[in-house]
């Protein structure tokens, strides 16, 4: 049974590697944080609830290549990815 250790070892390691592949996939990248942070910062000058909308807004932005449409309401059609993101109740997600 001399294959059994390293056969164990490739397992655990293909079993890490893409753990850490998901983990990468979910973790925004720190230059895309920052543009969608000042481009929502802006977009949500005027919301009611701030933090909320900025909150959202990061999430639509990071997806959608940090495409955020001009002015603080409305101006949707600039960025069909943003404008078309649901919640899971299928409503627009993005402010
Ligand atoms: C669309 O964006 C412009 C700025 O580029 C802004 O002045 C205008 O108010 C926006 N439109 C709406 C409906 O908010």
């Amino acid at each position: 049974m001399k294959l059994l250790l390293p056969t164990l070892l490739l397992t655990s390691m293909v079993v890490a590697c893409s753990f850490l592949q998901l983990s990468l996939a979910y973790t925004p990248s720190p230059p895309v944080g920052g543009v969608c942070d000042s481009k929502c910062e802006a977009r949500c000058k005027t919301a009611g609830y701030k933090e909320r909308c900025v909150k959202y807004c990061n999430v639509c932005c990071t997806k959608c290549r940090t495409c955020v449409p001009s002015g603080t309401y409305g101006n949707k059609s600039e960025c069909p990815c943003y404008r078309d993101m649901r919640d899971n109740r299928g409503r627009p997600k993005c402010p």
